[in-house]
């Protein structure tokens, strides 16, 4: 007699310390059967790799809200599917500058005290040069600290602000963009976040003004350092991207980023956010 025996999740390493490539079928990870296993390895690997796995915006849907979705995107009609995407069809003025933020190392949501746990972007346009989005892996960057440095750094805070995340791509904002980006406010987070797993992670990007208490200088050598460290050969992955590749990363331990791309190419990925659970603390 036949034994059913459950789907197992099959998955290979794409570098040591970041990024695994899932083999399963479309049908396999739509079954529902491998939900702990994926969030498991999701954390464990910051990076997940679903290779033209061709999900249509329904199933893409679906699995998200398998993983722990539910979250309503950014868009305008509170759907649950969101255009990555500069191309001025696509979206508002404010929308692309706003996107344009996501060129440089970034965390998504430092605005909130609770961030997305993850996202998943599925590709349906190439760019014609560029676009490769990159990530990295800040569980693992942190780690691999030296003790004292990790003291050092467990109890300093960050004061996060939008705009200071808008000034990597416009250095030279009206007044006007300036005020209606510091409208959005600020945060401060701590440099280093305590996970309840247990694990550790840093918490850095563009929108990290200062260290609260350092002066402007010393503040810059210790977001800059770390973020060239964090985002250095061992911990960082990059996915040039085929049209129906799928990837989900881990936003509460990696940064990630948009590579330079022609604005006007049509370059589009489709983005489902995973509902945050855990405030930085
Ligand atoms: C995002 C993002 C990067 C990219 O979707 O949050 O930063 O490559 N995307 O477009
Ligand atoms: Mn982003």
């Amino acid at each position: 007699m036949a034994v059913l025996e459950k789907t197992k999740l099959r998955h290979e390493e794409i570098k040591p310390k970041i990024g695994s490539r899932i083999l399963n079928s479309k049908e396999e990870l739509l079954s529902g059967e491998l939900v702990e296993e994926i969030n498991d390895l999701l954390e464990q690997r910051g990076v997940l790799v679903f290779k033209k796995i061709d999900f249509t915006d329904e199933e893409q849907v679906t699995f998200s809200n398998m993983l722990g979705g539910n979250a309503t995107e950014i868009g305008v009609d509170g759907g649950a599917v969101f255009s990555i995407s500069l191309d001025a069809k696509e979206h508002s003025k404010e929308v692309i500058e706003y996107l344009k933020g996501s060129l440089y190392w970034h965390v998504d949501g430092t605005m909130n005290p609770v961030p997305i746990r993850g996202s998943i972007l599925s590709s349906k346009v190439l760019p014609t040069w560029g676009g490769n989005t990159e990530f990295a892996n800040c569980y693992a960057a942190y780690d691999d600290l030296p003790e004292d440095k990790k003291a050092e750094l467990d109890e300093l805070r960050v004061t996060h602000a939008m705009w200071v995340s808008q000034l990597y791509w416009c250095p030279e904002p009206t007044l006007a963009q300036l005020e209606d980006w510091q409208s959005k406010g600020e945060q401060e987070l701590p440099l280093v976040w305590h996970h309840k797993s247990g694990r550790n992670s840093l918490v850095l990007g563009n929108t990290a003004r200062n260290v609260v208490g350092k002066d402007m200088e010393e503040s810059a050598r210790i977001l800059h350092g770390l973020r060239e460290f964090a985002t250095s050969e061992p911990y960082h992955y990059a996915h040039e991207w085929e049209v129906g590749d799928a990837v989900m990363w881990d936003n509460t331990g990696t940064l990630h980023r948009a590579m330079p791309y022609d604005p006007d190419c049509g370059r589009l990925l489709r983005r489902t956010i995973l509902l945050g659970d855990e405030p930085f603390s």
